[in-house]
């Protein structure tokens, strides 16, 4: 097959996640076995602006696969919402003979290249990002590292927790979505998973039941609380004030989504640059790579954010079995 591109872009945008490279790394050495060039665009979508790019080669991205963060930086760039920095952008492509691209990142990243590619640049986006809440997905780079890095770090929690008969909350990230609170909460044994999505708000019902499970010989209470949920430092003090027992919040912020990959992560991130690339040289655009039933696929960026995700029903309702939430109370 005769490739439909001659050259392409790729970057990386909005929050940075732990494969990522992997991703660059599988765009860059596919392009080139097919004999396209290929061009790294620095700093997402701003570096674009700035045209700030180099010509990458099979060099430029070796020993990078082991490698959380992204050897393109990455940035938030409002300006390119407005449609004259995205005239602006695709202008700076066609001036380069870039007429391909590829962008890394999550549902903001996604509504930035379907633009470029209304612009008349072929455009393939891939999901990376720590937050799984792409819905056309069931994997997004980045994710398998993000929880495998806060479980441990929960593990680390209980000891401590259990040493002084505490009780923990553990806030993780996960902007609006409580994929990673979910995954975390249940692989770790937390006795509460807080998330937007099913926390109705009401701390009194928690400390009710930590009460009881301290009363019949219970010595560590974990909580882990997505970032949506929030105010765990005020959901601590009421906790303690309530039932006596000392209460400790910790944030695990950005340490998340920094990290070597998983496995995971890096076969899965490796699989969907190529495929994006693969996606290009047959003439594609305005698509997003997804994993699907077990397969590498892909939809049109409309398409694809406009679907809706939630958690996964399954794992709801056995959290409802394996977490304090649904003992009974006598
Ligand atoms: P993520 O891609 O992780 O969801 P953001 O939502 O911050 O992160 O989006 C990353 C970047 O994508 C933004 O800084 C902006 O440059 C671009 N972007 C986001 N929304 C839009 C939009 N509606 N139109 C064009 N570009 C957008
Ligand atoms: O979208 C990924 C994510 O890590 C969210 O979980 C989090 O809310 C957000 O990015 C944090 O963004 P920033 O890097 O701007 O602090």
């Amino acid at each position: 097959m005769e490739n439909k591109v001659k050259k392409i872009g790729v970057l990386t945008s909005g929050g940075d996640s732990p494969g990522m490279n992997a991703a660059i790394r599988a765009v860059v050495r596919t392009a080139l076995s097919y004999g396209i060039e290929v061009v790294g665009i620095k700093r997402g979508y701003a570096g674009l602006l700035e045209e700030d790019m180099e010509p990458m080669n099979t060099i430029s991205v070796s020993d990078i696969i082991h490698i959380g963060g992204t050897i393109l930086y990455t940035a938030r760039c409002l300006e390119f919402k407005e449609p004259e920095y995205q005239k602006k952008a695709a202008d700076i492509c066609k001036k380069n003979n870039i007429d391909g691209m590829v962008v890394v990142g999550g549902d903001g990243s996604f509504r930035g290249g379907m633009r470029l590619s209304e612009q008349g640049i072929n455009t393939i986006c891939v999901p990376g990002t720590i937050d799984l809440d792409i819905a056309c997905t069931e994997y997004t780079i980045g994710f398998d590292t993000a929880i495998n890095t806060a479980m441990e770090a929960i593990d680390k929690l209980r000891d401590t927790s259990e040493s002084h008969e505490r009780c923990s909350i553990v806030e993780v990230m996960g902007r609006s979505a409580g994929h990673i609170a979910q995954w975390t909460g249940i692989a770790s044994g937390a006795e509460y998973i807080l998330t937007t999505e099913e926390f109705d708000g009401d701390v009194t019902k928690i400390i009710d039941k930590i009460l009881v499970r301290r009363a019949i010989g219970k010595k560590n209470h974990i909580i882990v609380n997505a970032e949506g949920v929030g105010n765990s430092m005020e959901m601590a003090a009421e906790i303690q004030k309530a039932t006596g027992i000392e209460t400790r919040a910790t944030i695990l912020g950005h340490i998340q989504r920094g990290g070597n990959p998983t496995c995971k992560d890096r076969v899965y991130a490796s699989a969907m640059g190529a495929l994006a690339v693969e996606l290009l040289r047959e003439g594609k655009t305005n698509r997003v790579v997804a994993y699907k039933h077990g397969e590498f696929v892909d939809f049109d960026i409309q398409e694809a954010l406009s679907m809706e995700k939630g958690l996964t029903p399954y794992l709801s309702h056995i959290t409802k079995r394996l977490t304090s939430s649904s003992y009974r109370m006598d």
